[in-house]
This record gives structure tokens, sequence and C-alpha cells, in this order.
């Protein structure tokens, strides 16, 4: 694994997985939840330490569960959760209870990085939620915090007016919509950029497209959209619930895309 060191110091590995349909029936984002482990079982075994959840998927408690499972030491993992925006979560006391909950569920007393969902309409209540979260990172509950979906705008107002700065933004980069312009910002404001859904909105032309390209290295379509990002600096949450499908989305950092190739897929 390749890790990367966030504005705060605190390190996280270039690939996470994403769980956003595990622990439910059939795998249905919507479904009920099961408490069903076994994905986040092999993830854990084949070495996935960066660990996608979010209050919005209601699946926090599985993650929890598997990660005390597994015997693995806690500090050896980097949970993130995500406290949803504007539908609810206003008042301080709001935000206090979800982040005490998330706690609970993940069976921890600290959460690696908090990330408030979606941006909000309205800048100050926005930024007054933001703040809440400050307060717990200055408790050390939180070990930093972070946005996702925000665009420069909102970013920038944060940056403005915050005592902490935003360590993450999670935001959609795939193919024909790598957002090119979002990851520069980010970067050069010292935010890391995380790919939320890295390989779900891929063409069958654009998988022909990366196919060739990943020929000359004994590679998948999905193993050369991960290797594009790590190389720029943009971690990635790919979620498989295959055992096969986890392990390829690890196996990606012994190959050099050409600088041909990465303008092909650059232009995807
Ligand atoms: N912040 C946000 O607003 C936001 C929004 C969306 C998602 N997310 C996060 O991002 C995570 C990832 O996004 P996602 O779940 O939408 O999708 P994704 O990881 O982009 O793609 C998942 C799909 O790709 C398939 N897949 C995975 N690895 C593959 C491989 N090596 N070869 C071929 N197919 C492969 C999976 O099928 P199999 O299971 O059959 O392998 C699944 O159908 C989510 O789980 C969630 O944690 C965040």
């Amino acid at each position: 694994m390749k890790y990367i060191k966030l504005n705060n110091n605190l390190e996280i590995p270039l690939i996470g997985i994403g769980t956003n349909t595990f622990g439910k029936v059939d795998n249905q984002y919507a479904a009920e939840i099961n408490y069903d482990t076994k994905e986040l079982d092999t993830a854990i075994q084949v070495g996935y330490r960066l660990l996608d959840t979010a209050i919005a998927y209601r699946n926090e408690e599985v993650i929890g569960l598997a990660v005390e499972k597994s015997g693995i030491k806690r500090s050896d993992f980097i949970l993130t959760t995500k406290l949803p925006g504007q539908v609810g979560y206003i008042q301080k006391n709001e935000i206090i209870d979800a982040v005490n909950q998330s706690l609970k569920n993940l069976k921890t007393n600290y959460i690696d990085i908090l990330l408030m969902h979606h941006p909000w309409d309205n800048n100050e209540e926005m930024l007054s939620v933001y703040q809440v979260l400050e307060e717990f990172v200055n408790k050390r509950i939180i070990k930093a915090i972070g946005v996702s979906n925000f665009n420069n705008e909102q970013l920038k107002y944060i940056l403005d007016h915050c005592q902490i700065k935003p360590a993450i933004n999670q935001i959609a980069s795939y193919p024909g919509h790598w957002q090119d312009d979002l990851i520069e910002f980010n970067q050069t404001n010292g935010i890391v950029v995380q790919a939320w859904s890295p390989l779900n909105r891929v063409t069958f032309e654009m998988k022909n497209i990366l196919q060739d390209i990943g020929k000359k290295h004994d590679k998948t379509w999905a193993q050369v959209i991960l290797n594009y990002q790590v190389r720029r600096g943009v971690v990635v949450i790919p979620k498989s619930h295959r055992l096969e499908g986890q392990k390829e989305n690890l196996d990606i950092f012994d190959f050099e895309l050409s600088p041909e190739d990465i303008n092909r897929i650059k232009n995807l």
C-alpha cells in the first residue's frame, strides 16, 4: 500500500474501500441492514485499512463490527464517516449527538476522518456546522475533518472562515467527469481529493479504450483508472462485493502509464 499525508500530518492509504451497500440485504443501497460483514471481512483480510462509510448509509455499526471481529488494532484503520448535509443536524446539540452516535456505532472512541457529506445552500449555516466539527478536532475525538461534494466557491468560503483547514474533499471523479479544475483547486490549497464512484459510471466504449491501455501492462480497465488517479495524488475508494475485485483494486502500483496513455485517459 502507498500512503498520502493530509494537511494535519495524518497518513492515509491511497486506496480505501467504499461500503455504501455493504451489510445490507441483497447489497441494495436502500435495503435493510443485515449486519453481514462478509465483504468487509474479505476486504480487511486482503489489506484494506481505509473504510469509507456515512451516517446516510446506515451501516456504521457493520463497519464497527467488522473492525472489532478482525482482531486488528483499531489504530491500524482509518475510518471515515460523513455527517449528512442540511437534512437536520443544524443545531449544535444535534451535531454533537450525531457524532457521539457514530462513535458508538463504530465501536470506537475517536473517528479518523469526518466529512460534511454535502454542501449547504446557506454558507453561514454550513460554517456553523463545520465549526462544531472543529471543536471535536480540538478535543481529539476526530483526527481530521473535511467535506464532500463541495465546489470551489463552497470550499473557498470554508477556507476563508475556518480555524482548521479541511483535510479532504471527497468528490465524484471518474472517466468523462474527472473534475480536473476542482482537483487542482483542492490540491493547490493543500486539500487531499478522494474520488467516489471511481468505477461505477464507465461506459462500454470507455472500458474498451481503458482495456486497450491495460493490455500492455496485463491490467484491467478498472486498474488503469485507479492507477491514473493515485499517480496524480487522488485517493480512490472503489467498492467490490467480490474478493477478486477487492484484490484487483489493490494491485495497481506496479505499472506506469505512458504520457500517450495518460492523454487518452484524460480525454475519455
Ligand atoms: N461522498 C459521496 O457523496 C459519495 C457518493 C457515492 C459514493 N461514495 C462512496 O464511494 C464508494 C464507491 O463508489 P460506488 O460504490 O458508487 O462505486 P464504485 O466503487 O465506483 O463501483 C462499484 C461497482 O464497480 C464494480 N467493480 C468494482 N471493482 C471492479 C473491478 N475491479 N472490475 C470490474 N468491476 C468492478 C462493482 O461490482 P462488484 O461488486 O460485482 O465487483 C460495483 O458494481 C461508495 O461505496 C461510497 O463509500 C460517496
